[in-house]
């Protein structure tokens, strides 16, 4: 009866165990800036690709649902709430409008629960303006922002080997510390036409690298970057 009970202790705790590993692997990331453009719906549709997320979006005239089978498809107009997604799915929430006005309802509970909020950000004044009131908008409801230096490229006689010394990267992260404080993560992406590419082929970046020895090649470096960007999700998030 002893043994018994004993066994039967640590097998309660073996399945607690597994449970939490089991939930805390989950995630679920917000995707915003109130800019438009700034490459919020193709790093979003990514990661719901390749990682096989739930998308959620407040765009209701979207063109992701011949993307993205409808059962992981969840899109409201903006000033609807978004339901609690229960532990254990992965969510991407992509969310366009302003918390200011309309999309309030959306944006908040969208943002409210999840892990960790994605704003990217690219090197352009106006981008960068929306980026920061963005990120103070999002402070009160949620502290794990992380900036997305995006779209970056190569200007006229710049080298460099690691995109976040390059200027786009050096000059969105020197505001980011300025405006909102050195502990923001800024973690560069690079321009790439896979962007789009994504939203005709209907594959994530790294599905693509799969069967084309030329997509292997070509979206290296920016399949890395987004790796990368997935595993500081992971390590710190999830
Ligand atoms: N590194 C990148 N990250 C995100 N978008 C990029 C990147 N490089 C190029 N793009 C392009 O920038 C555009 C931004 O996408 P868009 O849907 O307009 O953004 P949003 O959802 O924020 O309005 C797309 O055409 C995309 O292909
Ligand atoms: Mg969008």
């Amino acid at each position: 009866m002893l043994f018994l009970f004993n066994r039967n202790n640590i097998i309660n705790k073996l399945f607690a165990l597994f449970m939490f590993t089991y939930i805390i692997g989950y995630m679920k990331i917000t995707v915003y800036n109130m800019k438009g453009s700034a490459g919020k719906t193709p790093i979003a549709t990514n990661i719901a690709l390749d990682r096989e997320y739930a998308l959620a979006t407040n765009e209701p005239y979207n063109l992701l649902d011949t993307i993205l089978p409808e059962e992981r498809l969840f899109s409201l107009q903006p000033d609807e709430e978004f339901p609690d997604f229960p532990e254990g799915i992965d969510v991407v929430f992509d969310l366009a409008g302003l918390m200011s006005r309309d999309a309030r309802p959306s944006i908040v509970s969208a943002v409210s629960q999840s892990d960790v909020v994605l704003v990217p950000i690219y090197n352009e004044l106006k981008c960068i303006h929306a980026g920061i009131h963005t990120i103070r908008e999002l402070l009160p409801y949620n502290k794990n922002i992380i900036v997305v230096a995006t779209k970056l490229v190569k200007r006229k006689g710049e080298t460099f080997k690691d995109w976040a010394d390059s200027e786009d990267a050096k000059n969105i992260k020197a505001v980011v510390d300025h405006a909102i404080g050195q502990g923001t993560p800024v973690l560069p992406l690079k321009f790439s036409k896979v962007f789009d590419t994504i939203f005709e082929q209907e594959r994530s970046i790294r599905q693509m690298m799969e069967e084309d020895a030329l997509a292997r090649y070509t979206y290296r470096d920016v399949a890395a970057q987004f790796d990368t960007l997935l595993s500081y999700l992971e390590k710190h998030y999830a």
